[in-house]
């Protein structure tokens, strides 16, 4: 779901026609919408609204300082995984009592930082993880407050490189060996243990690997009981997939939400359920504008050369990504397979391959759907190109949320 659609044959984001925010701020450029936005993280707070809560919202999926406060704004906390983001949901005024910390490398001056800031717990991911952490507590002569990141072994039927609680990769802790870990983290003299955690992947598009993962975790937490531990804080992870085409058909938060609850059971209703969403809160709340520069036909290929490129979206070549490519302006036009790229350096370069879509000429711009989310906060200056706009709508009103970079932006820092 999402407020950006055709009006008098033109692609508005909310009450904004493209082609306006294109003339204004450039191209490339990030656009967002406040309104789906706000939709989003209501919708979560809705669905869960049944049990204590708290949504903290996976910084990595975009981590702009406008995003996270309006977020921060109706309630949301933050999902870390490094100082650079602790920073950012700090300075966006998130409180440290909603920020969780997960990440297998968390290096000690990281550690350090979230301690001396007080965030609510950090998401542990191996016994020597957990043994720095109390080492580093105990040099600041506090207490850490931690839950151990489970690999529950579920396959969450997701792209390889997103999956994450299966056995093969290198996230958390094997749930066969929590039991004993919890033991050894309880007797460990600057370490709280406070709840417990698993995220198996994401862009989910059912609610049975969800349901799967989290029996398994309850299983452990009623051992943990037996064995004399009380949680506080039940970490579910993120990973709810959206709509990239009309072929997935992903739950919403309400639905994920009343299969998820009911398995708590009695027992459990004094945990508080912490879930970490961030494409499915920003993902189809954002665009990424872009103009055709050259149409280049080869005996082969139709190639639409635009001015966007994998350094700004690199979903397309990194995990082959269907991203939905539209006209700005509505076309009645025959309709043509062509690759959409851009001006990068490698034919790993593309944001469509083989897409139907209607004649697109010189200077027309396109809309290259779903990319809030792992769009911006992956891009990088390849190829020296410096990094797009980024814009907010809300309503009929339109406000730059980070400056286009500059050429002397490139060589900041360099020495
Ligand atoms: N919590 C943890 C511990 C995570 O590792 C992630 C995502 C999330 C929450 C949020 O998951 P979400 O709700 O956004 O699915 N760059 C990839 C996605 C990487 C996801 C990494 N972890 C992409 O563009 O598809």
């Amino acid at each position: 779901m999402h407020y950006f659609s055709y009006k008098g044959g033109e692609l508005h984001a909310e009450d904004v026609p493209f082609s306006t925010l294109a003339k204004a701020y450039g191209t490339p450029l990030y656009v967002y919408s406040r309104r789906t936005l706000t939709r989003h993280i209501r919708a979560y707070k809705e669905a869960f609204d049944g049990v204590p809560n708290i949504i903290c919202f996976a910084l990595k999926a975009n981590s702009n300082g406008a995003i996270i406060k309006l977020l921060a704004s109706e309630g949301a906390g933050a999902d870390i995984v490094s100082g650079g983001e602790l920073f950012r949901a700090l300075r966006a005024g998130v409180p440290a009592k909603k920020i969780v910390y997960a990440g297998v490398g968390k290096t000690e001056e990281e550690i350090a930082f979230a301690l001396r800031k007080k965030i609510l717990m950090f998401n542990v991911e191996s016994g020597e993880e957990l043994a720095k952490i109390n080492q580093v507590a105990g040099t600041l002569g506090v207490k850490a407050p931690i839950a151990l990141r489970v690999n529950p072994d579920i396959n969450p039927k997701t792209h390889p490189y997103i999956t994450t609680g299966m056995k093969k990769y290198k996230f958390g802790i094997p749930i066969e060996d929590a039991l004993e870990s919890y033991r050894r983290a309880s007797k460990m003299e600057n370490i709280e243990v406070v709840g417990v955690h698993k995220h198996i992947g994401s862009q989910l598009t059912e609610t049975g690997p969800f349901e799967d993962a989290l029996k398994k975790v309850l299983a452990l937490i009623d051992a943990l009981r037996q064995s004399g531990m009380e949680l506080k804080y039940l970490d579910m992870g993120g990973g709810l997939g959206i709509r990239y085409s009309e072929e997935d058909n992903p739950p919403e938060p309400k639905e994920l939400a009343a299969r998820l609850l009911p398995l708590l059971g009695k027992s459990n209703r004094d945990l508080t359920v912490v879930i970490e969403p961030g494409r499915s809160i920003v993902g189809n709340a954002g665009v990424l504008v872009t103009k055709c520069l050259y149409v280049k036909k080869t005996p082969k290929k139709k190639f639409l050369i635009v001015d966007a490129g994998m350094n700004d979206l690199i979903r397309p070549s990194l995990y082959g990504a269907w991203h939905e490519i539209l006209p700005v302006r509505k076309s009645r036009r025959a309709r043509e397979k062509a690759d959409v790229v851009g001006p990068i350096c490698e034919s790993g370069d593309f944001l469509a391959r083989g897409r139907e879509l209607p004649a697109i000429n010189q200077g027309e711009y396109l809309a290259v759907m779903s990319a809030g989310a792992y769009g911006f906060s992956m891009g990088s200056s390849y190829n020296s190109r410096p990094r797009p706009a980024e814009v907010l709508v809300d309503g009929a009103k339109h406000t730059l949320i980070r400056r286009r970079e500059t050429y002397a932006d490139l060589v900041k820092g360099e020495l």
